[in-house]
């Protein structure tokens, strides 16, 4: 039965900030301010965060809310651009090595976590990227941490864009106290970071910290100008390439192909769970000294578990369709979605952010809205990933919407036309107080819970 229900304002105020550095002797008790927000917002269904999805992660799929409201429809939130997640080849390589070496690498790759689809797949994914030596990481987030975490040392000098992922900045802050960071893909900003830092040490090495294409905005930095400072000041560059390896650019190399800069990175980051089937990563460099080091000195690959033999299996299945004709057909078919999409989203007259990629930022504004939009999305059966504060700036909640290769056109059309239908509700966008009394949401999914 549909019933009616306020939603308060408790729930549609605050933000996961709020409760970052709680105070007080017990750390325990301490995080009860933010179960109490956090239950507050999921009582009224409006926490669209830690969902359980009960199908693939395909173009269409089942889901439970936290709060087990049952959510089915068009999914525009599982990160799978390349869908090979379900693809039958990737599927039977996994349940191939599950029968040759069972379900666990029971080791780190610097003891005996390693197995021949491992080894295998560091070939594979150096002749992907150019003949570059390959460490393999147990996911992206390794990666990208022990990457800088393992080559950069106390005294040396970090220059990170401001918006580089969660992994980069923890990787940075347990090598060095020296991080300056640059506003976002600003090569000014950049350059006078690295004239200042070599004005005063020229003794030192200088790490370049960038992403290839940044996620919550969907834009990405000129490799080829950042390449030029590095070699003025005597920097290395990395570049974290997690979300358009695999499925952008024509051979599926991303921006280090379209900017023609695979030479012109130092250090590569890569992640498999966007694009490549799996959890995942690895970090390439170009002599095998650098990939030797990290394997004993970065930590999170000599202290943690290798990935297991089903993940290696799918990965290096991947890259091979990757690789291939079949590769270039769905990186075709993906760019053609992503185009569909963000024409159709700027024709219904919404603000879509950034370049073409698998992911498309739709801007909403104001954080109640946005909660209460995601909440009546998902009710008619379009699935998508709220992105709020302190995610992205106060005042900029958008949705992200993440593409498959596998979306069809109806697909598009229906997360559109469910935009339009919540987008358009009667909201004031900042008057919570008004907002609170007059927005009679209607609980849909009361009778499923
Ligand atoms: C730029 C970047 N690097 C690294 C990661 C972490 O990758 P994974 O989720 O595979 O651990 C992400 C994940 O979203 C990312 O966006």
């Amino acid at each position: 039965m549909r019933k009616n229900t306020f939603i308060s304002k408790e729930a549609l105020t605050g933000s996961l900030k709020d409760y970052r550095v709680p105070n007080g002797i017990d750390l325990i008790a301490r995080t009860d301010a933010f179960y109490d927000w956090q239950q507050e917002r999921r009582q009224q269904t409006v926490w669209p965060y830690a969902r359980t999805i009960s199908s693939p992660p395909a173009a269409n799929c089942e889901a439970l809310s936290d709060a087990n409201e049952r959510l089915s429809g068009v999914n525009f939130g599982s990160q799978d651009y390349m869908s090979l997640a379900s693809h039958p080849k990737v599927k039977q390589a996994a349940v191939d090595a599950i029968g040759k070496f069972g379900v666990h690498s029971a080791g780190s790759a610097a003891l005996l976590g390693n197995t021949a689809l491992s080894r295998e797949l560091e070939q594979s994914l150096s002749e992907f990227v150019g003949g570059r030596e390959i460490v393999l990481y147990p996911t992206g987030w390794a990666a990208g941490y022990g990457a800088i975490q393992g080559l950069v040392r106390p005294k040396d000098h970090i220059v990170m864009d401001i918006l580089s992922h969660s992994c980069l900045q923890e990787g940075a802050k347990a090598a060095t106290g020296n991080i300056q960071f640059n506003r976002h893909l600003d090569l000014r900003s950049v350059k006078s970071k690295l004239q200042r830092i070599r004005q005063q040490d020229s003794k030192n090495a200088i790490l370049v910290v960038t992403e290839s294409l940044f996620s919550m905005h969907s834009n990405t930095p000129d490799l080829k100008g950042l390449r030029e400072l590095c070699d003025r000041y005597s920097a290395m560059l990395l570049v974290d390439c997690a979300h358009d390896l695999g499925c952008m650019g024509e051979n599926g190399l991303g921006q280090l192909e379209t900017q023609d800069m695979l030479d012109g990175a130092d250090i590569i980051i890569g992640s498999f769970s966007k694009s490549f089937a799996s959890n995942g990563g690895f970090v390439s460099v170009k002599t095998r000294a650098a990939a030797e080091y990290l394997r004993y000195y970065s930590a999170t690959t000599t202290f943690s578990n290798a990935m297991s033999p089903a993940q290696a299996a799918a990965v290096l299945t991947a890259v091979e369709i990757i690789r291939s004709q079949e590769g270039k057909t769905l990186r075709r078919a993906l760019l053609s979605n992503i185009l569909k999409l963000r024409t159709d989203l700027s024709r219904a007259g919404y603000e879509v952010l950034g370049v073409a990629s698998p992911i498309v930022p739709v801007h909403v504004g104001d954080e109640a809205r946005g909660r209460i939009i995601s909440k009546e999305m998902s009710a008619i059966g379009a699935i998508a990933n709220l992105v709020e504060y302190p995610a992205v700036p106060l005042g900029q909640t958008r949705f992200r919407l993440q593409v498959m290769a596998q979306h069809t056109d109806r697909d598009i059309e229906t997360i559109v036309t469910a935009f339009r239908t919540c987008m358009d509700m009667t909201y004031t966008p900042g008057d919570l107080k008004q907002a609170a009394s007059r927005m009679k949401v209607e609980n849909r999914r009361s009778s499923a819970a």
